[in-house]
């Protein structure tokens, strides 16, 4: 007969494929997850700066302030007993040069052998001896 439409086989072959989607939705998460992980990890690094040279403000605080006083005035306790000088005071300012500033921070204040103020070189860099010598100008009126 021949008429006969002929076996192809038809029900063997694979089930179709199912329609493409989206590629791997699963990625898109994760990209978004990658994005917002940047800028936390420059805020790290940048906090990393930071806490290697503190701000002239905190090392003032940290350093300075229980003699020479938060506002530079030298009216603490130990600062009246030690008898300092009002940087608020113009005419001290005055008679303060630049390098003598620096030259007190970095070697301390001694008369004769005795410390009156201690060195702060192996503390504190010299960036940040320099960024106190403007913080002790600021109290200038
Ligand atoms: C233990 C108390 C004490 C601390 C802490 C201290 N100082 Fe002094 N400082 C003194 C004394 C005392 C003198 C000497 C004052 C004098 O000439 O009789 C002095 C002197 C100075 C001078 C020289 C000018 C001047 O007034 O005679 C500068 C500048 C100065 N200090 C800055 C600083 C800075 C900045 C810090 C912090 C990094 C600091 N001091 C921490 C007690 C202190």
């Amino acid at each position: 007969m021949g008429g006969d439409i002929p076996d192809t086989g038809r029900e063997k072959l694979p089930p179709p494929r199912p329609p493409p989607t989206h590629p791997n939705p699963r990625s898109l998460p994760a990209m978004h997850t990658r994005t917002k992980l940047l800028p936390l990890a420059l805020a790290l690094f940048g906090l990393g700066l930071v806490a290697q040279a503190a701000p002239s403000v905190e090392n003032w605080e940290n350093h300075c302030a229980k003699c020479h006083g938060a506002d530079g005035k030298g009216a603490t306790k130990v600062g009246k007993k030690l008898k300092l000088r009002d940087y608020t005071d113009a005419a001290v300012q005055a008679k303060m040069t630049d390098e003598e500033i620096i030259k007190a921070i970095t070697d301390g204040v001694f008369e004769g052998e005795k410390e009156k103020m201690k060195a702060y070189k192996e503390e504190l860099t010299a960036a940040e001896i320099a960024e106190l010598l403007a913080y002790v100008r600021k109290f200038r009126p």
